[in-house]
């Protein structure tokens, strides 16, 4: 039998609970710089070494963390749903805990890719990306990460898999990014729509939607508990 599909849009809340800090919760701020402007392809024009040295940290602490039991939860769902994750975040704690479709609208943190060739990206296998560090065409590598000002290049084909979501879900992000906050408004009107986020609120004037207003580690294991039964 066909399994049902249900797809979810994931932020940085889902994975605050293993110790990864969100952007807006910490005033979007990172030593003293808004994020936006570490973020950014003029940043990496002006100051290459300090958007690096951003993201070396943020690689680090990744291979430190571990998936929580909200990203473990939804791994569980694959069990009776045909699921698809697409997330905002550029950790790997979704397939980690063992979710088989994860799509990263905004790019990866344990990947680099070439200046010069888009399509050259690397897998890295330690937290550290370099000035100095070059592609096979001996260009610099850059964090393969979708900046603030550069186009979302899978985003055409998140809003065709949210067309076919008969269930959808919403965890842990504040929905002011854009495009990938417009992506609730493909999901067919009739198809449920659960919103998990401690500060979650009405979305214009998006039909069938369910709040609940929680954390993740604690709500979704119930809610994925309740869609299995
Ligand atoms: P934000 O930092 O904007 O929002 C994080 C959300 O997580 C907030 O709504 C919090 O209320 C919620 N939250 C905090 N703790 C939580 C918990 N334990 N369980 C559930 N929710 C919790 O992060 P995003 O919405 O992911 O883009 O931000 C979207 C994009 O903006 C990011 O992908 C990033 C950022 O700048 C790029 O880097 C391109």
């Amino acid at each position: 039998m066909k399994k049902k599909k249900i797809v979810i849009l994931t932020g940085a809340g889902i994975s605050a609970e293993s110790g990864i800090s969100t952007f807006r919760d910490s005033n979007g701020l990172w030593r003293n710089h808004r994020i936006e402007e570490v973020a950014s392809p003029v940043a990496w024009h002006d100051n290459p070494l300090l958007v690096l040295d951003f993201y070396n940290i943020r690689r680090k602490q990744l291979f430190e963390v571990e998936p929580n039991a909200a990203h473990c939860a939804l791994a569980e769902l694959e069990k009776k749903y045909d699921v698809q994750i697409i997330t905002q975040n550029v950790d790997d704690l979704h397939e980690r805990a063992g979710s088989t479709k994860v799509m990263h609208l905004h790019g990866e943190l344990k990947k680099a890719r070439s200046t010069a060739d888009e399509n050259l990206v690397y897998e890295l296998d330690s937290w550290e990306l370099n000035w100095g560090d070059k592609c096979e065409k001996g260009s610099q590598l850059r964090p393969h990460i979708v900046w603030f000002g550069e186009a979302v290049p899978m985003i055409e084909e998140a809003a065709r898999i949210c067309m076919t979501a008969e269930i959808f879900m919403v965890i842990g992000t504040s929905m002011v990014v854009y495009p990938a906050a417009g992506l609730i408004s493909y999901v067919n009107a009739n198809s449920p729509k659960y919103y998990v986020d401690p500060m979650a609120s009405r979305i214009g004037d998006i039909s069938n939607l369910i709040i609940i207003n929680g954390k993740a580690g604690t709500v979704i294991p119930r809610l994925v508990n309740d869609l299995l039964k």
